[in-house]
């Protein structure tokens, strides 16, 4: 039930194929994918033509964490590349509910990013459209940050949001979180609520001299983390 999604951002770029492969081989479950455009963050990442290079190389899904503003002129192109999932920010949308139709017309799976400012209500009035929760536990734009500790609180106020809509609806959506999550807070972060962990800097720092048996260990270690919660 519990999803790890590496985040390439930390990965070896001259390599990223090869990245991909070996980190699903150790036993990840999605490619977190980070896009930044210089505008709606600081830092400038990755487009379309990456997501299609390495869409060949796994089965796994993409999970594909747009950091751009304007949002709906790009989603077409990474659902043409081959992501499956997409989120964003709701701060650089200026129709909400629309961009989230837009993904779901291109056949992703659709959901709502929120940093650590940014208040739940943008939930108020979508829950029935949303398949994923996204909270940042830092703020968007750089990996190897630290875990904001604050966003405990947020992820359990969005747990209780979640697990009510089911109870009406039937549906469950997934609480995602992202940035400075390690083996060492992985439990904490679980029990709060989150069922999907992105980690950069945790799983790929452990393996950039092209060791893949150390992405094993990482992974089996928040696994082993998350199986005490
Ligand atoms: C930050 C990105 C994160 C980042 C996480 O803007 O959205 O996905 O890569 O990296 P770590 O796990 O190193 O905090
Ligand atoms: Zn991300």
């Amino acid at each position: 039930m519990y999803v790890i999604a590496p985040s390439i951002l930390s990965a070896d770029f001259a390599r990223l194929g090869e990245e991909v492969v070996n980190v699903i081989a150790a036993g990840a479950d999605w490619i977190h994918f980070d896009v930044m455009d210089n505008h709606y963050v600081p830092n400038l990442t990755i487009g379309p033509l990456v997501c299609q290079a390495i869409r060949p190389l796994t089965q796994a899904p993409i999970d594909v964490h747009l950091m751009v503003r304007p949002v709906d002129r790009i989603v077409p192109d990474f659902a043409r590349a081959g992501a499956n999932i997409i989120t964003f920010h709701p701060e650089a949308s200026e129709h909400i509910d629309r961009t989230l139709a837009l993904i779901h017309e291109n056949g992703c799976q659709a959901g709502l990013v929120f940093n650590p400012a940014t208040p739940l209500h943008y939930l108020d009035h979508v829950m029935d459209k949303l398949d994923i929760i996204l909270l940042m536990s830092v703020n968007p734009g750089f990996g190897g940050q630290q875990f904001i500790a604050s966003t405990l609180t947020k992820l359990q106020a969005a747990r209780a949001r979640i697990d009510a809509y089911q109870r009406d609806s039937g549906r469950r959506i997934r609480l995602e979180v992202d940035g400075g999550v390690k083996a060492d807070n992985i439990a904490e972060i679980a029990r709060a609520g989150a069922d999907a962990f992105v980690a950069g800097s945790a799983v790929f720092s452990a393996g950039n001299d092209g060791d893949a048996n150390r992405y094993d260990t990482v992974i089996g270690a928040l696994r082993a983390r998350l199986k005490e919660v």
